[in-house]
């Protein structure tokens, strides 16, 4: 499959994206028309009102919902073109959903929740279990791997939701305020988290309340009423000086924090 012409190197892309409900006197826009570009590496906050459509912005980004009208681009191509199974196996191999209730298989252990996807795309056994002890290494839940959810904290269920949202290829993570019901600390480590795996060439979208953690991201996206109303620079991790840092932060992105600007979409 060839990548269209103009959709460029963002890992995600949409063109004049829209999402209405309904039909004739009852419809209502959702969302759009948004324009917005995306690069590998970078990562993306979206705060907004409640029902500005961020929400709705994520389920188009992540080809679980279709736009109504205009384009959304995932790694180059154009999702509308692509056939049910081709759309499935993006979203399997590129694209890792947090949500806000996690999501994991309360019959599977940690270290199987984020080997599943890897199973379902033929990877063997071993492989993917290995892949995914070291995804939980990286989230400081090595120890935890062989728990069942149910025997897992909130914010370590979260941590195994990242570890599969970024296990194999995927790197595109899309997340829905993930953090709305972790303290403040869990939260945190969950950015660092996320900012770690941007700063090496994933990309992340995190739809947020919280301005602290929004201010981990290279820029910042506001919606309101469906419309892409703000596109700010973020601080990107650089604490703001009342907070006790995270060791090194900041460190070797120096020569990244021009990246809020690219893309660009408004
Ligand atoms: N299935 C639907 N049918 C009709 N309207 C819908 C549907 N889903 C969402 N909407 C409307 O679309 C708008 C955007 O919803 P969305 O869920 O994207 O908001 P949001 O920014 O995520 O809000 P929140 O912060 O409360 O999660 C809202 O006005 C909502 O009522
Ligand atoms: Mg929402």
């Amino acid at each position: 499959m060839t990548d269209p012409v103009g959709a460029g190197d963002a890992r995600l892309r949409l063109e004049a994206a829209e999402r209405t409900y309904g039909a004739g006197e009852h419809a209502v826009r959702a969302l759009g028309p948004v324009d917005l570009e995306v690069a590998p590496g970078e990562f993306v906050a979206i705060m907004g009102p409640s029902g500005s459509g961020k929400s709705t912005l994520l389920a188009l980004a992540g080809a679980l919902d279709r736009p109504t009208a205009g384009r959304v681009f995932v790694r180059g191509r154009d999702l509308g073109q692509l056939a049910p199974r081709e759309l499935a196996a993006l979203r399997r191999r590129a694209i890792g959903f947090v949500f806000q209730d996690f999501n994991l298989l309360p019959g599977l252990t940690a270290v199987e929740n984020v080997a599943l996807p890897l199973e379902l795309d033929g990877v063997s056994l071993r492989a993917a279990r290995e892949e995914a002890r070291a995804g939980l290494e990286r989230v400081g839940l090595a120890a935890l791997a062989a728990r069942f959810p149910d025997d897992l904290s909130g914010g370590e269920r979260q941590r195994v939701a990242i570890a599969r949202a970024f296990v194999g290829p995927r790197d595109l993570l899309l997340a829905d305020e993930p953090t709305g019901a972790l303290d403040t600390v869990t939260g945190e480590l969950v950015m660092r988290e996320l900012r770690a795996q941007c700063d090496r060439g994933r990309t992340a979208v995190l739809v947020t309340h919280d301005a602290s953690h929004a201010a981990w991201a290279d820029r910042v996206l506001y919606l309101r009423d469906g419309l892409l109303v703000d596109d700010v620079p973020a601080a990107g991790g650089a604490l703001p000086p009342i907070l006790p840092g995270p060791a090194g932060a900041g460190a070797g992105r120096g020569g990244r924090r021009g990246g809020g600007r690219r893309g660009g979409g408004r």
